[in-house]
């Protein structure tokens, strides 16, 4: 959307459970300062969940050296080895928490449920992070609209949430809702607050927990990690656009390693550089393609497996601009090969899906 069009409000309607008058209490209402005195150095997500909270902040977070605020912040702030942080201000409730975070600059104690106004200037921050704290929010529509006031244009606000809570002190609607309608209730605390582009979203569940976590044997699925995020209006239209990218993408996968997902395309027919099952794929019928006599090859068709989106770059540096390739996997010889394609959709027309081609 672009920075000059109008938001339309109109779906939100008032009859939206964010307005019931109990919407926001909580069992607990005695005062969060005494709550939080406890310090809790605890995980609150496993490590699988919190290596992908990490990967979601490294993927958003985009500035070369950002300015961020961990709002609702306790000892760590999940901040990835690849941000090269120029501040970080953590603001929440405990102070021995705070102090032991080691990517803070700055730490702040703060309840932002005795006063929403953030204490900071407008316009200072890249990007502000919430993680696993949005639920205890009791006036998240004047949070969010603070968080659009201190965020620079174009900067980002990262909500991320799991299914764990602290049932005293979670908000009612939250509790009430099951995980995909609070993804709508984040989405439409960013659309009320106002200020900010289109909300988006990234989920992930159902990965395997690591092996020596303590639930492992019970086959229960890591915890799901949500995050909800969205760019202050007025940023420069010319920037680059913030994605979360695949998991395990820019993971270095050895040469060992290689081998054995190449040797293991004939059955899985997955590519080995990102995962994804290739399309089947009928080899046109032109003089570029005579030296291939089979009928079907398969082409990873992934716009974000790394060994296309590499391509761009390589092909650059050899001086062939506005190319990459995609991996082609030869059935009958068992062999994988680059094929160029000028644009991501460029030899689409030849996927076949149960056996009709598109
Ligand atoms: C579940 S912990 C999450 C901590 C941290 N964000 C993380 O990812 O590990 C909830 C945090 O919210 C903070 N918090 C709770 N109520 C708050 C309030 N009213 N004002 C500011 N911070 C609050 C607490 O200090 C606590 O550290």
């Amino acid at each position: 959307m672009s920075t000059n069009e109008k938001r339309d409000y109109s779906c939100i309607s008032l009859d939206s459970p964010i307005y019931r008058p109990d919407a926001f209490s909580r069992l607990d209402e005695s005062d969060d300062a005494v709550f939080y005195q406890k310090d809790r150095f605890v995980s609150h997500l496993d490590e699988t969940a919190l290596q992908t909270v990490k990967h979601v902040i490294g993927s958003l977070v985009i500035e070369s050296e950002p300015v961020i605020l961990d709002l609702m912040a306790g000892w760590d702030s999940h901040i990835p080895d690849s941000i090269n942080l120029k501040r970080l201000v953590a603001l929440g409730l405990n102070q021995k928490e705070l102090e032991a975070n080691a990517d803070a600059t700055e730490t702040v104690i703060y309840d932002l449920n005795k006063v929403p106004a953030l204490p900071f200037p407008d316009d200072i921050f890249d990007a502000v992070v919430c993680t696993v704290s949005v639920d205890y929010m009791t006036q998240p529509l004047d949070v969010f609209k603070e968080v659009q006031r201190i965020l620079k244009p174009g900067g980002v606000f990262i909500v991320i949430f799991s299914n764990r809570i602290f049932p005293e002190k979670a908000v009612k609607i939250w509790k009430e809702s099951d995980e995909n309608e609070r993804s709508i209730l984040v989405q439409e605390f960013f659309d009320v607050a106002g200020g900010f582009e289109r909300p988006r979203e990234f989920v992930s569940m159902g990965r395997p927990r690591p092996k020596d976590d303590k639930y492992v044997m019970t086959g229960i699925a890591s915890d799901p990690v949500y995050a909800v995020f969205a760019e202050k209006q007025g940023g420069d239209p010319c920037r680059p656009r913030r994605k979360v990218l695949p998991l395990g993408y820019g993971e270095k996968i050895s040469k060992e390693e290689m081998e054995i997902r190449k040797k293991r395309i004939k059955d899985t027919l997955q590519c080995p550089h990102c995962g994804e099952s290739m399309k089947k794929w009928k080899v046109p019928e032109n003089p570029f393609c005579y030296t291939w006599d089979n009928e079907f090859m398969y082409i990873c068709f992934n716009d974000e497996c790394p060994y296309y989106v590499k391509g761009w770059e390589h092909m650059y540096s050899q001086g062939n601009r506005g190319v990459s390739y995609r991996l082609m996997y030869n059935p009958e010889k068992d062999l994988c090969s680059p094929i160029p394609v000028p644009s991501p959709r460029a030899l689409r027309d030849g996927i076949i899906v149960d056996n009709v081609a598109l």
